[in-house]
């Protein structure tokens, strides 16, 4: 049965989605725009290119949901001026109609030149999009579990629900699998802070630092493969 997915506004202003059955919304509940920017742009993303300037950025996102990360991520490589190529892996993509009504438009600069949040939502699913000269985004829809590919990233936003409503999405196994989707040197970014997922993390062979959360988060993870 398809899930019911609710609008809310988060502390922040900006909007989100929850799932009532699984009670689980998409972005933190203490600001969807201000958590991203933190968690995957802030610590992930300019992480990334502060260790490695100057190179085509492969980011591999788990979870493209409303499509917020992947928006955020082509306005920070169109700021700093660094190619990105973007795939992110959706298992339920959400319908036009659940997309309706989203508000985050009002919280980017209105650069006319650059594609809005709305035309960015309608990419077709499957192909290649040069959105600019320094972005490039793919979404597909298939399952993290059976992605399978032969190209390896520089940077894995790991952005599943939490480990009570997808347990099976924070094994080991799943760790072990982005471990081998990585680079050298690649990084792993997650809001999750859980003590068994740092383990999985670190039994694949990741270096494992914790770092203060977002606001109302104490802590969130990241990972390098050394
Ligand atoms: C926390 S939300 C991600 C929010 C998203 N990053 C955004 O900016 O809107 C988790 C997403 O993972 C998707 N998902 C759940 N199971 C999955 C799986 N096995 N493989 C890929 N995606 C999955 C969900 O449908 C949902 O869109």
């Amino acid at each position: 049965m398809k899930p019911v997915r609710h609008q809310i506004i988060t502390d922040d202003g900006s909007s989100t989605l929850r799932i009532e059955d699984l009670k689980e919304t998409y972005h933190s509940r203490h600001g969807a725009v201000v958590e991203s920017k933190f968690v995957y742009i802030n610590k992930g993303f300019e992480y990334w290119l502060e260790k490695s300037p100057a190179k085509i950025c492969r980011i591999m996102e788990l979870g493209y949901g409303t499509g917020l990360m992947a928006y955020l991520t082509f306005l920070s490589s169109q700021n700093q001026k660094v190619a990105s190529e973007y795939v992110s892996l959706e298992a339920f993509p959400l319908s036009d109609t659940e997309m309706e009504g989203l508000n985050y438009t009002q919280f980017f600069d209105k650069e006319k030149s650059l594609l809005s949040f709305n035309d960015f939502t309608i990419l077709p699913w499957e192909k290649q999009h040069s959105v600019s000269s320094f972005f490039y985004l793919t979404k597909k829809e298939v399952k993290f579990e059976n992605f399978v590919t032969s190209s390896k990233f520089d940077l894995i936003f790991y952005d599943a629900f939490g480990a009570h409503a997808q347990p099976e999405l924070w094994s080991e196994e799943c760790m072990l699998k982005c471990y081998n989707l990585l680079n050298d040197g690649g990084v792993w970014v997650s809001y999750c802070a859980k003590g068994s997922v740092r383990r999985g993390l670190e039994k694949a062979g990741f270096e494992v630092t914790r770092l203060p959360g977002p606001p109302g988060k104490r802590e969130m993870l990241r990972a390098i493969k050394l």
